[in-house]
C-alpha cells in the first residue's frame, strides 16, 4: 500500500517513524512538501519515504491519503486537491469527526478519524481508529494499542479522557521533587519512580476489565502507607476532582489537539 501524507508536522513524524520501526516493512510513504525540514530529512533517513513536489501529487499516488494538518490548514490545504473514489483517507485532524471529513474528500468515501498520542513516536499507547475501515487497521496495525470504535458522535469522550496527559508528568515530577527535598538525588528518584509507574502500568494492563476496581485495594495494606496516602487524598476532593476537570473540558473545552502543547 502507497500512504500520503498530507502534513509532515509532529504527530506525522511521530508516526512515520514508528511505522518505518515496525519489523515488517511494506509499501512506501509520500509526503507533501511543506515543512520542508522535516519532510527532506524524513526522505533521507527512511529509502520507503518520498517527498512530492505538490499535495496534488501526493494524493494521486497513494492509495490512502493521511491528513494531518492542524484544523485550521485543512480547508485551504484540501481547496484545489482532487481525490479519487477509490482511495481511503485517514485524519488526525482534531474535533473534525469523519462524516465532515467525508464531505471535503469526495468522492473518495472511506473515510476515519485517527486519534493518536506522542508515545506512538515509541509505537506504545492507545491508537483510536473510528469507524473501522479495514485498510486503516492494516496500515497503522502494530502502532501501539489500536482500539476501533464505530459510533463517532462519542470521539470526544476518548478526546477528553486523554486530555491529563500534562497533568500525569506533573504527578510524576511531584513525586521525583518531593523525594529530591528529603535527601535522595534526582536520578536516583527519578529511575525508581518511573520504574515504580511503568510497573503499575504493566500490572493494570495485565489484569482482566472486570477486576480493574479491585487494584486500589490491592495495592494497599490495612493501617499502612498506600492506604494512608490515598484516604488523605481522597477526603481533599482529588479524585472527585479529576472527574469534575473532565466534565470541565467535555462540556466547555474547544477541542483543538490533545497535543500536550495544545
Ligand atoms: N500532536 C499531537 O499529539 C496530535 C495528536 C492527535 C492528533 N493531532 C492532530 O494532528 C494534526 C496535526 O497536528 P501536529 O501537532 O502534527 O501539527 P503541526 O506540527 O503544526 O503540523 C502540521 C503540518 O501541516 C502542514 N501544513 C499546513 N498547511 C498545509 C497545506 N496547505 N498542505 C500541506 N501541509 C500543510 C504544516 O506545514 P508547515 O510547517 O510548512 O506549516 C505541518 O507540516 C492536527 O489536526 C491535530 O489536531 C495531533
Amino acid at each position: 500500500m502507497i500512504i500520503g501524507f498530507l502534513g509532515v508536522g509532529t504527530i506525522s513524524t511521530a508516526v512515520i517513524r514508528a511505522m518505518s520501526d515496525r519489523p515488517v516493512q511494506g509499501g512506501s510513504i509520500l509526503l507533501s512538501p511543506r515543512s520542508e525540514h522535516m519532510s527532506t530529512q524524513l526522505a533521507a533517513e527512511f529509502p520507503h519515504c518520498r517527498r512530492m513536489a505538490s499535495n496534488q501529487e501526493v494524493v494521486d499516488e497513494s492509495d490512502m491519503v493521511v491528513l494531518a494538518m492542524r484544523p485550521q490548514q485543512l480547508d485551504e490545504a484540501l481547496s484545489s486537491v482532487r481525490f479519487r473514489d477509490d482511495q481511503v483517507v485517514a485524519s488526525f485532524i482534531a474535533g473534525t469527526p469523519p462524516s465532515q471529513i467525508a464531505a471535503l474528500v469526495s468522492p473518495a468515501s472511506r473515510v476515519a478519524q485517527l486519534i493518536p498520542l506522542p508515545a506512538i513516536e515509541l509505537g506504545r499507547g492507545p491508537l483510536l481508529i473510528c469507524p473501522a475501515v479495514a485498510e486503516v487497521e492494516r496500515a497503522f496495525e502494530g502502532l501501539g494499542d489500536v482500539i476501533v470504535w464505530e459510533d463517532e458522535s462519542l470521539i470526544r469522550v476518548f478526546s477528553c479522557a486523554s486530555a491529563f496527559m500534562s497533568t500525569y508528568y506533573e504527578l510524576q515530577n511531584t513525586i521525583i521533587g518531593w523525594m529530591s527535598t528529603r535527601g535522595i538525588d534526582e536520578d536516583t528518584a527519578a529511575r525508581y519512580i518511573l520504574s515504580e509507574l511503568e510497573g503499575l502500568a504493566a500490572v493494570g494492563k495485565a489484569t482482566p476489565v472486570e477486576r480493574l476496581g479491585d487494584l486500589p485495594g490491592e495495592h494497599q495494606t490495612r493501617g499502612g502507607l498506600n492506604e494512608r496516602v490515598r484516604r488523605t487524598l481522597g477526603e481533599q476532593g482529588w479524585f472527585g476532582d479529576l472527574a469534575s476537570a473532565l466534565d470541565d473540558v467535555y462540556d466547555n473545552a474547544v477541542l483543538r489537539s490533545p497535543d500536550p502543547t495544545g
